[in-house]
């Protein structure tokens, strides 16, 4: 395995070769995830949700972001690492914007940025690239919207909101993002996003037609107790697993079957 570039993502989309996508916010999950040669690792935003145990994403700071990403950079070999820039540190002014993501690179060790918005951003998407910093960006159902969109709702279903979406994506394309998600959108308005941009879109709840999917890593990994929305699949069941490992050690402690001789120094 290489290391995955940002050219290569690029190409990836003449290529025909779809992208894979995950989250990581630690070291730990980081190095399983970067060993199984998935292209990009997202630190994402998400971590308010998942790891803090937040409602939403709006209350991750840039510091917490910095951290967690320092982490995940740490345990990356091969893939992408994408730092997600957290609620009001780049809506706020075009210096703001270049400041915060500008620590994701030289603080935080990643490759990039992701910023959720098109036209209401685009001034700030354009400088940060002017300032040398690739951005991906991200269409459809913005996490950081939550209040606005009234909840965790699918967007572009009428067609007024649907060609806002379209020319959002257009937007970006045009100011230089390298990759876009696509969030929580019907399917052929993703295809349609994806057959209107030469960049590669990545695909969250947005179905088949986009270049590339992500995940968020806990829900494909099932450790999270909830149901998850119809457009997770969960690959694994680790919090039962988790939950049996942890019990059985109760019971082996209590019964005195661990440690036996054989784990201990004699
Ligand atoms: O924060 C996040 O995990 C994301 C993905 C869902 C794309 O933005």
């Amino acid at each position: 395995m290489t290391n995955i570039t940002i050219p290569e993502i690029i190409k990836r989309k003449s290529e025909g070769k779809k992208i894979t996508m995950l989250t990581a916010y630690d070291y730990l999950f980081a190095r399983i995830v970067d060993e199984t040669g998935i292209d990009i690792i997202l630190v994402g935003d998400s971590l308010g949700t998942v790891i803090q145990g937040h409602t939403t994403t709006l209350p991750v700071t840039m510091d917490e972001m910095i951290y967690h990403t320092k982490m995940v950079s740490r345990g990356v070999k091969n893939a992408l690492v994408v730092g997600d820039m957290p609620f009001l540190s780049y809506q706020t002014s075009v210096s703001d914007a270049v400041a915060n993501a500008g620590r994701f690179l030289k603080e935080g060790g990643a490759a990039a940025v992701k910023a959720e918005g098109g036209s209401n951003i685009i001034e700030k998407v354009r400088a940060i690239i002017a300032s040398g910093i690739p951005v991906m960006g991200h269409v459809g159902m913005l996490p950081q919207s939550f209040h606005h969109m009234g909840g965790y709702k699918v967007q572009g279903k009428e067609d007024t909101s649907a060609e806002r979406i379209l020319n959002d994506a257009i937007l970006l394309e045009d100011a230089g993002v390298f990759a876009m998600v696509i969030e929580g959108v019907p399917e052929g308005l993703a295809k349609r996003i994806t057959d209107a941009v030469s960049i590669s879109t990545i695909g969250i709840g947005s179905g088949v037609h986009c270049n590339g999917q992500v995940l968020v890593l806990p829900d494909l990994l099932g450790l999270l107790p909830q149901p998850m929305p119809k457009f997770v699949r969960r690959y694994a069941n680790l919090r039962e697993t988790c939950i049996e490992s942890l019990k059985q050690f109760k019971e082996d402690v209590e019964s005195g079957d661990f440690p036996s001789g054989d784990e201990s120094y004699h």
